[in-house]
């Protein structure tokens, strides 16, 4: 079902090679935060953590991170998870730990709903952001920390979601689902080498932290599976995101930044983050901006991304009510096959926390730059709809061709309240975006 078909591959790996020949070097994270070795290790079996897949391990999880909490030895602490499947209700991290998952280890989140710890709302959501209230605690939590690795040689954690999943669909939701990892206030954090797979909700979530590398990662979750986003960096900066796969029921990454009147009001932006090399295919969107951006998301960079079976390649969405601005993103060397619709850039978005959103807070939008995008068997090119009274502005479109369903030819463009220019794009672009008295804006961009 995950399985890359074999044209993609194919692809990515061309694509890999003209990227290798074209700049001589691989670009990637590292320096963002120095990668750890850790003198001081234990094992989950020290505390009495048994790998049976039935034992609760809770208190064997939670007694290690307080024992590394208050030993505070000299560079910090591995907590080693050997192979085998570790049962466990949510737990805390700390800082300067790494959680290290051997190969065959998987650490499992227990079904035990009714006893999930709530933690308060965050204050640029101002409610969970499915239910009123509170939110169900993240599966791996960590506030406030600094210093922490989640890596090792590939094992899995494992949201067991399907019994969220289900709570949603039949509407018993009392409280927003649980994040499978969030890092909440933290920097110096670096997510390597692990699978994640069946996430209650989203899968990994950095909120107002910085300096954040995710890696190598491995994020599976069916289809169907309700708002079981990738990675979203929430009102963080310097996040880089690189060599992953990603499959998922809803947007692979997602950048957001606080909702409507709460976020504007916590004003915090997501800026600086990358994302590259990333593969993967979702039923709504590949790479993603928004919905959520009333904090502000500014200097995004996503480039070698492969998408496919999807819902849309690229999305920027926004709504009246959120405020906040988006600006400077760029995304280029893009493969898409089979998505419904390549580009699409909106200001109707919907979804608000309550009727308390400002009508006159309109979003920003200007300096989005796609370029070196090929889509084949895509349905439908794109659409860039602003809004009336908040145009987008410096939208620039440089060669871009997205093949349609049988043949070269995609239904046209649709565009409204957008300014900006287009170079080399097929089918090509509404006339909005031809405009040669804004191509002088985009001229650096292409
Ligand atoms: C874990 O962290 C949350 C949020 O910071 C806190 O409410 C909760 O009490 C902590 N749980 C434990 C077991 O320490
Ligand atoms: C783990 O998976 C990553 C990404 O798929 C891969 O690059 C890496 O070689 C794997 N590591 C190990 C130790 O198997």
């Amino acid at each position: 079902m995950f399985r890359i078909q074999p044209l993609v591959s194919v692809l990515l790996c061309c694509f890999t090679f003209w990227f290798h020949i074209s700049f001589g070097y691989l670009i990637t994270c590292s320096g963002i935060v120095p990668m750890r070795y850790r003198k001081d290790k234990v094992s989950i079996t020290d505390f009495g953590g048994v790998g049976d897949g039935k034992t609760l391990n809770t208190k064997a999880f939670r007694e290690a991170i307080y024992r590394i909490q208050h030993l505070r030895r000299r560079g910090g602490t591995l907590l080693y998870v050997p192979p085998g499947v570790y049962l466990t209700e949510s737990f805390n991290l700390t800082s300067h730990m790494t959680l290290y998952l051997a190969r065959g280890a998987v650490i499992k989140a227990t079904q035990d709903t009714w006893k999930w710890p709530l933690v308060a709302p965050l204050p640029s959501y101002g409610r969970g952001r499915e239910r009123p209230g509170g939110r169900y605690m993240s599966f791996i939590h960590g506030d406030g920390l600094r210093d922490v690795v989640i890596s090792g040689e590939n094992g899995t954690i494992d949201g067991q979601g399907g019994i969220w999943w289900n709570m949603w669909r039949q509407g018993n939701l009392q409280f927003t689902r649980p994040n499978l990892v969030e890092f909440m206030n933290s920097r110096g954090i670096i997510i390597s080498n692990v699978i994640f797979k069946n996430s209650p909700f989203w899968n990994i979530h950095p909120v107002y932290c910085s300096n954040v590398v995710i890696r190598y990662v491995t994020i599976l979750a069916p289809t169907d599976s309700p708002n079981t986003d990738g990675i979203d960096p929430d009102s963080s900066s310097n996040v880089c995101i690189e060599d992953s796969f990603i499959s998922t029921g809803d947007d692979l990454v997602a950048v957001k930044s606080g909702w409507d009147e709460y976020g504007i009001g916590y004003g915090r932006p997501s800026s600086h983050i990358t994302i590259r090399r990333v593969t993967g295919s979702s039923p709504f969107a590949g790479i993603a901006v928004g919905s959520e951006t009333s904090g502000g998301v500014e200097h995004v960079l996503a480039e070698n991304i492969v998408i496919y079976n999807s819902g849309i390649g690229v999305n920027i969405k926004t709504n009246i009510g959120r405020g906040g601005f988006i600006k400077n993103i760029t995304v280029s060397q893009v493969f898409m096959e089979n998505v419904r619709t390549g580009i699409k850039i909106a200001g109707d978005t919907g979804d608000h926390p309550d009727n308390r959103f400002n009508p006159n807070a309109l979003p920003y939008v200007k300096g989005v730059t796609l370029k070196n995008i090929w889509g084949v068997k895509v349905q439908k090119a794109g659409s860039i709809q602003g809004l009336k009274n908040a145009p987008f502005t410096n939208i620039c479109l440089s060669k871009i061709n997205l093949h349609g369903m049988t043949g070269p030819r995609s239904p046209p463009w649709k565009c409204s309240d957008v300014s900006g220019a287009a170079i080399e794009v097929s089918p090509s672009p509404c006339a909005q975006l031809s405009s040669p008295q804004q191509s002088g804006s985009c001229a650096n961009h292409f």
